[in-house]
C-alpha cells in the first residue's frame, strides 16, 4: 500500500491507497493561516511537520508492514529557508501572499520579461518563491545572510521524513529560477537573486525516489522494513495525476480556493501572449495552467462571511431557480487576481445593483462572476490553439452540479467527474507506486486507476445566454483597472 500526502493550505490530508487505487483511508489534520499584516499570509514549517507526522502515525496504524512507498503533493511556490543548523529561519512565505509587489515590478520592469521568459518560461507573479527571496533580502537582510538551504513546502517535509534535501521539476518549475524546459537551476537568476545553487535541493522528476524513510522515524512507526520516499511535486501537476490528466491535450478545472485550468502538454510552450504559467508536468512532460486566485473561496465568503450560513446545497438550489440575466454582474477578485489579469490591486465589484435585486440574483451574480473569471482564462488558453472539447472537474466547488452545469454551459464543453475526489493525495499516492515500481509509468498507473463516472453537456439555450452575458463582462475590469490602485490597503 502507497501513503500520498498532500500538505495543503488549509491542512494536510494523507491517503492509503492499494495498487489498484482503492483508498482505503484518509486522515487529515488542519493549521491556520498566519496573517500578520492584510495580504501577508505565512505558516510556519515546525507546524506541517509535526501535524503530517501526526497523520502518519494514525494512517499507519495496523499497516505498519504494508507500507510500500510514501508520496507527496504540495501547495506551491511558499519559500521555508533553513539555516546551516537546519533550524527554520522565518515562517514561510505562502503562495498567496501578496507582499511581493515591490519586487515583481523590479523583476518584470527592471530585469524585464524577455529576459524571464528566456532564462524560466515565466514572468514573476506576486506569489512566485523568487520574489519572495528577494522580498527577504530587502527587508530581512539579517535573516537573508544565514540562509543555507531554500527548499519549498513539501520538500521540508520530504527531508524530514527522509535526510535528503530534494524536489522535483513540477514543484520548482513555481519559483522563477528554473529553467522549465531544460529542467535545471538557471544561472542566471540565481545571480539576480544573490543566491548559490548549493543552497537549493537536489532535482528529480516527480515519480523518482529520493531515498528512504529515515530509521528513527521508522521505529517511532513501528516499521521494520525500509520505506521508499518519492518526492511527488506541486499541487497542481498532482492533482492533475489524481484526475489522470497527463496526455497531450487533456484538460481539467479544479474549484478550490482557487480555480484552475490545466492543459497537459508533450511539448515546453512559453506563452507570450498571456503569460500562464508554463510549467514542468509530474509524468516528465509539461503543462500550462491559467490559476484564478478567487474561486471556491469567493463563494465560501458570499455565504459565510455575508449570508452567514453554511448550507451550501441549498444555496446552489436557490440560486438555480433565478434566470440568467443580464442586469446584474460580479467582478470576483476579492484577494487581487493572477489570471489571466494578473493584478494584486484587483478587487470584488458589484454591477448594477438594483433595489429589485435579492439575495437570489446577487448570489446567482457571484457564482456567475467567478465562472467568467474560469472561462477568461479558459478563452485565452483556447486561443493558444489549444482545442479543448471536454475537461475533468475536481475541487470543493465540484460537488455542487447547478455550478458543474453552468461551466459546461458557460464554456460550452463537457464536463467530467471522475470516481473520486482524493485528487493530490491520490495523485501522490499514484506517484508514490510508480517511484516504488509498481507501475512502468504515470499514464499506465492513471489508465489503470482512474475511471470517469458522469457527464456534463452544454445546454445551448443557456450557452448563447452566457455569450450575450459575457460580451458585458469582460468589459468590466478594463473600464475598473484604474481605479483599483486608488482603494485604500487595510
Ligand atoms: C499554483 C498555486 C496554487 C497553490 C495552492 O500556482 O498558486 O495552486 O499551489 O495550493
Amino acid at each position: 500500500m502507497y501513503i500520498g500526502i498532500d500538505l495543503g493550505t488549509s491542512g494536510v490530508k494523507l491517503a492509503l491507497v492499494k495498487k489498484d487505487g482503492e483508498v482505503i483511508k484518509t486522515v487529515s489534520k488542519s493549521y491556520e493561516v498566519l496573517i500578520p499584516r492584510a495580504s501577508w499570509t505565512e505558516q510556519d514549517p515546525y507546524t506541517w511537520f509535526d501535524q503530517t507526522f501526526s497523520g502518519l502515525k494514525n494512517i499507519i496504524l495496523g499497516y505498519e508492514d504494508q507500507i510500500e512507498g510514501i508520496g507527496f503533493s504540495g501547495q506551491m511556490h511558499g519559500l521555508v529557508i533553513l539555516d546551516d543548523q537546519d533550524r527554520v529561519l522565518r515562517n514561510a512565505l505562502l503562495w498567496n501572499d501578496q507582499r511581493t509587489i515591490k519586487e515583481v515590478d523590479y523583476l518584470n520592469e527592471e530585469i524585464g520579461i524577455e529576459r524571464l521568459l528566456e532564462y524560466t518560461g515565466n514572468i514573476a507573479l506576486t506569489g512566485l518563491t523568487a520574489p519572495k527571496i528577494l522580498w527577504v533580502k530587502n527587508n530581512e537582510p539579517e535573516i537573508f545572510e544565514k540562509i543555507s538551504k531554500i527548499m519549498l513546502p513539501k520538500d521540508y517535509i520530504a527531508y524530514r521524513l527522509s535526510g535528503v534535501f530534494a524536489s522535483d521539476v513540477s514543484d520548482l518549475s513555481g519559483t522563477l529560477f528554473f529553467d522549465c524546459k531544460n529542467k535545471q537551476y538557471s544561472k542566471e537568476m540565481l545571480e539576480i537573486l544573490s543566491i548559490k545553487e548549493e543552497m537549493l535541493p537536489q532535482i528529480f522528476e516527480s515519480y523518482e525516489k529520493i531515498g528512504y524513510l529515515t530509521k528513527d522515524l521508522s521505529e517511532l512507526l513501528h516499521i521494520h522494513h525500509k520505506v521508499p520516499i518519492i518526492i511527488g511535486g506541486g499541487d497542481q501537476a498532482v492533482g492533475a495525476v489524481g484526475m489522470g490528466i497527463v496526455n497531450d491535450g487533456e484538460a481539467s478545472i479544479s474549484l478550490g480556493t482557487s480555480g484552475v485550468v490545466f492543459v497537459a502538454s508533450d511539448t515546453y510552450n512559453v506563452d507570450y501572449k498571456n503569460h500562464f504559467q508554463s510549467y514542468a508536468h509530474a509524468n516528465d512532460k509539461y503543462h500550462t495552467m491559467a490559476v484564478m486566485l478567487n474561486a471556491a473561496g469567493t463563494i465560501k465568503w458570499w455565504l459565510e462571511q455575508i449570508l452567514q450560513k453554511n448550507d451550501f446545497v441549498s444555496f446552489y438550489q436557490e440560486i438555480s431557480k433565478s434566470p440568467i440575466d443580464d442586469s446584474i454582474f460580479f467582478l470576483p477578485y476579492l484577494t487581487g487576481e493572477r489570471a489571466p489579469v494578473n493584478d494584486p490591486y484587483a478587487k470584488g465589484v458589484f454591477f448594477g445593483l438594483g433595489a429589485h435585486h435579492t439575495q437570489t440574483e446577487i448570489g446567482r451574480a457571484v457564482v456567475e462572476g467567478v465562472t467568467f473569471g474560469l472561462k477568461d482564462s479558459f478563452e485565452q488558453i483556447s486561443n493558444l490553439g489549444i482545442d479543448i472539447k471536454k475537461a475533468r472537474i475536481t475541487g470543493g466547488g465540484a460537488k455542487s452540479h447547478v455550478w458543474v452545469q453552468m461551466i459546461a454551459d458557460m464554456l460550452n464543453i463537457d464536463i467530467i467527474k471522475i470516481h473520486t475526489e482524493e485528487g493530490p493525495a491520490l495523485g501522490a499516492a499514484i506517484l508514490a507506486m510508480v517511484g516504488a515500481g509498481a507501475y512502468d509509468s504515470v499514464s499506465q498507473a492513471c489508465e489503470t486507476i482512474i475511471r470517469e463516472v458522469e457527464i456534463f453537456h452544454p445546454i445551448s439555450n443557456n450557452h448563447e445566454e452566457y455569450q450575450k452575458k459575457y460580451q458585458t463582462f469582460q468589459k468590466l475590469y478594463p473600464n475598473m483597472k484604474p481605479l483599483f490602485p486608488l482603494l485604500s490597503e487595510k
